[in-house]
């Protein structure tokens, strides 16, 4: 055998079952297919990306497969690069057509060909149309679109044809877990349900460091594996006792403001301060800025246009033009306004909205981040805000509640922007392409 790059280590046994469920003797040989959910991290990816490649090589010649990833980059980062350190084990040889998203995998006399595609990316949606497919293997399934998976599946006409899935969990509700976990049997699909403790190279250590990671929902997903529903407090994780605090238990080190924009809706600024970077990156919120164009404190509704603003913000900002500002990407007026005042440091937030409600879980989770008192409308929202169950149980898609949510979304971009920017070394999770 020649000698692969790739640092294997002894697979677990619910790995071997992934590695052997097609092979002939086992009692699942005829199934079309295979799904494997469960934890972050326990071995999913690896062992199914393997074990694909070798049942296409070893069942077919000359034919065509999809290997499909949320994106084409994700897809080249999370399965292609490891799987090409691990196929000289396979004595197999891999030419990756960049330019055409093709890799040809030759072993011996025998050849196939595995286009890769990004079930997000507008242009693989158009060209798996015209393939036919021996096999299709989709790395984090729960991160496409569902016409996309649809269209792929049909494409695979050929004789002896499988289908392999992998995913972590989302709610109850997701297409994926409806349509295909739940209808497994009728699917005749195979079904493993991985925790981290079978991937072997993790260490206590490692472990540990993961399930620190995660709060609330997304512990219960992402660590233990279950489709669990987001309903109830986004927040539950929060404690006046513990997350309020009089003065920031740290020495700053930097300091920011972030700001969810409305002209009739709320308008909140934060001013943060920040220490630390990687793990022990630490928040304290010290003061907040709200205006409600709809006057239900005062009584008198005031609505303020972008200049009005700009100067509440010159105030906020202590007159500092050059503060860093991170704003509701979807106020453009305000930025540009802003901009024309003369601020120098303005950054549109990232608006991936469960993966920063769940950067603000861990963080608050950690008591790592902090709020001083007078954030009054900042700590009344984080007790009122709620998961729209009612949106996920029509349309799969968790989301918050969108009532009283302007100062947590102003938290989110804040705190998600500064993870992101101060976090070098992330675990990708989910092909989200952040710490979450
Ligand atoms: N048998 C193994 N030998 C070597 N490394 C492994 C093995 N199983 C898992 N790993 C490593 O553990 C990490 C997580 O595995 P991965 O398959 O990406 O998990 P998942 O897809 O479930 O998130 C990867 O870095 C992977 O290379
Ligand atoms: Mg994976």
């Amino acid at each position: 055998m020649m000698k692969s790059s790739f640092d294997f280590q002894p697979f677990s046994p619910k790995q071997l079952k992934i590695l052997s469920w097609w092979r002939g003797g086992s009692p699942y040989a005829s199934y079309d297919g295979v799904i494997a959910d469960g934890a972050i991290r326990s071995g999913k990816t690896v062992s199914m990306s393997l074990s694909f490649v070798r049942w296409a090589m070893e069942s077919f010649r000359g034919m065509n497969f999809a290997i499909c990833g949320k994106t084409i980059g994700a897809l080249r980062r999370n399965v292609i690069a490891p799987l090409k350190q691990m196929l000289p084990g396979l004595c197999c040889v891999c030419t990756d057509r960049r330019a055409e998203n093709l890799l040809v995998i030759q072993c011996g006399g025998n050849v196939n060909y595995f286009y890769l595609f990004g079930g997000k990316d507008e242009s693989s949606q158009d060209l798996i149309q015209g393939v036919t497919l021996a096999g299709a293997f989709f790395d984090e399934v729960a991160l496409m679109p569902e016409s996309f998976v649809n269209q792929a599946t049909a494409r695979c006409s050929v004789e002896g044809a499988k289908w392999w899935f992998n995913c972590n969990p989302e709610g109850p509700f997701h297409w994926f877990k409806t349509g295909w976990i739940d209808r497994r049997e009728e699917r005749r699909l195979v079904y493993l349900h991985f925790a981290m403790t079978d991937n072997l190279t993790l260490s206590p250590a490692t472990l540990q460091k993961y399930r620190a990671m995660y709060a609330g929902v997304f512990a219960r997903r992402f660590i233990l594996g279950e489709w669990a529903v987001a309903d109830g407090v986004i927040y539950s994780m929060f404690a006046e006792d513990g997350n309020v605090v009089d003065a920031a238990p740290f020495v700053p080190e930097r300091e920011f403001i972030a700001v969810d924009y409305g002209t009739f809706n709320p308008c909140v600024f934060l001013h943060f301060v920040a220490a630390g970077v990687g793990d022990g990156i630490r928040h304290h919120v010290d003061r907040e800025f709200y205006h409600s164009g709809r006057g239900e404190e005062s009584g008198i509704a005031i609505q303020k246009d972008d200049a009005q603003y700009a100067a509440d913000m010159l105030a906020f900002s202590g007159g500092r033009r050059d503060m860093l500002i991170i704003v509701d990407p979807s106020a453009s007026s305000f930025i540009t306004r802003l901009r024309h005042e003369g601020f120098t440091n303005i950054v549109p937030a990232k608006n991936a909205v469960t993966a920063g409600i769940a950067a603000v879980a861990v963080e608050l989770e950690q008591r790592r981040l902090t709020f001083a008192p007078r954030c009054v409308h900042t700590v009344k929202e984080l007790h009122s805000y709620v998961w729209d169950v009612k949106h996920a149980q029509k349309t799969g898609e968790d989301r918050p509640l969108k009532e009283n949510d302007h100062c947590c979304d102003a938290l989110r971009y804040g705190v998600y922007f500064d993870v992101l920017t101060n976090t070098s070394v992330r675990p990708s999770v989910s092909g989200r392409g952040g710490r979450f």
